[in-house]
């Protein structure tokens, strides 16, 4: 029997040993010139006006939702099918997650059902005679680009009744996405990305923030750094001063030259990473075409690119049949495990409000990730695809 095919290999470029070498060697290796090249680098292969590099998307999202300096406890929209690090991050900013529910057929919030949750924070801020902190309508939202599907941002914006600086994208799905010809970050208000083990682009840990916005840039900047207005880099370069303010409240959420160099080495490799998700993604879709039991969210649409981050199918009996994958070899995740299921956010947020995302939770039972990077072999790939056909037909 050939090898076990794992559920993911991250992706590395022939050029990242050298790369790290050359930083350790450098004199300097925290936040400093690899990590002001990677910047300028992954703002010119988006497209973008500003990219801020930071230790993760999950603080990228905090910083984002801070440097908004809404007033504590506002009500901010975000899918529950999502990671948890994005509700936390909400949590995190001091303010209250409201649960969006999901179209069954992208598997991403439909203005609709960004409507009825914005509808949901309205009534209840009626409720209290308008002593909520959000007034009458959420204060901001997340959108997520779940597996790589790029996300309307502006038809979503709009049902929330929300201006665009009041919109969060979490693209840790996002490299590769376009919609309109746009690659996703490109002209957002805050796009936050993610460098993670699993990710397109793995630097292993690692985050940016895309903008349009120089205000935003400016500040986030200063806020992956506990809001000092000289990072250490700046302060002892020949002439520098060690003399600084903290102007806003931030956190630690640099990235270093270490990951820059990093990734640097990895944003070149990109495009052909790209390539190979799609021409795996190719021939499972063509195998998957005609096979009883199994739905494949809507992603081939018009003027759509999507990511290939993820390949998740819909399948009945989810648990056994990623148990029987297991068994013969092939292993499978879940994206996700819906936030409203999870005890912490039931206790703080409520059964009732955990009980409005109704799709998510029907849907959430039956979603499954199949193996997709790079790395996958073609022998790997037919054994995905024999495995999860001999499950489904002996369900047929
Ligand atoms: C949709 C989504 N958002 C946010 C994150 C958090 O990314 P990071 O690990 O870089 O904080 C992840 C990571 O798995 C994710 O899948």
């Amino acid at each position: 029997m050939s090898a076990a095919v794992p559920f993911t290999i991250p992706s590395l470029s022939g050029e990242v040993s050298d790369a790290v070498v050359k930083v350790l060697d450098s004199g300097w290796i925290t936040t400093g010139p690899q990590t002001a090249a990677f910047e300028q680098e992954f703002a010119d292969h988006l497209g973008a006006a500003h990219v801020v590099a930071v230790a993760s998307c999950t603080t990228a999202l905090e910083l984002c939702l801070r440097a908004l300096e809404l007033p504590p406890g506002s009500a901010v929209l975000t899918p529950s099918l999502t990671f948890c690090g994005a509700i936390n991050a909400i949590l995190h900013a001091g303010h209250r997650p409201v649960l969006v529910d999901i179209d069954e057929d992208t598997l991403v919030p439909s203005p609709e059902t960004v409507a009825a949750a914005a509808a949901r924070v309205k009534a209840v801020a009626g409720g209290r005679g308008g002593a909520s902190p959000h007034n009458d309508g959420p204060a901001a939202m997340i959108v997520q680009n779940q597996g790589g599907y790029p996300v309307d941002v502006a038809a979503l914006t709009e049902a929330a009744g929300l201006d665009r600086t009041r919109v969060i994208e979490d693209a840790a799905h996002g490299p590769g996405a376009a919609r309109g010809g746009k690659p996703v970050g490109s002209e957002s208000f805050a796009a936050c990305f993610s460098f993670y083990a699993t990710k397109n682009m793995p630097i292993g840990e690692g985050g940016a923030i895309a903008t349009s916005d120089e205000g935003l840039q400016e500040k986030v900047r200063a806020m992956r750094l506990h809001g000092m207005s000289k990072d250490s880099w700046k302060r002892y370069l020949p002439g520098g001063s060690w003399r600084y303010d903290v102007k806003q409240v931030g956190l630690k959420a640099n990235m270093t030259d270490v990951q820059a160099a990093i990734g640097r080495a990895q944003l070149a490799a990109l495009p052909e990473w790209q390539r190979r998700r799609a021409e795996i993604v190719a021939a499972y879709d063509e195998a998957f075409r005609d096979l009883p039991g199994l739905t494949l969210p809507q992603r081939h649409l018009d003027g759509i690119q999507h990511a290939w981050h993820l390949y998740q199918v819909r399948v009945p009996d989810r648990d056994a049949i990623s148990a029987e994958l297991e068994a013969a070899g092939v292993s499978t995740s879940v994206h996700f495990i819906p936030a409203n299921q999870m005890t912490s956010y039931r206790d703080i947020l409520g059964a009732d409000e955990c009980a409005r995302v109704p799709v998510t939770d029907r849907v959430g039972e039956e979603l499954l990730s199949l193996p997709l990077y790079p790395g996958l072999t073609s022998d790997g790939r037919d054994r995905v695809i024999a495995a999860l056909t001999e499950a489904l037909r002996a369900r047929s």
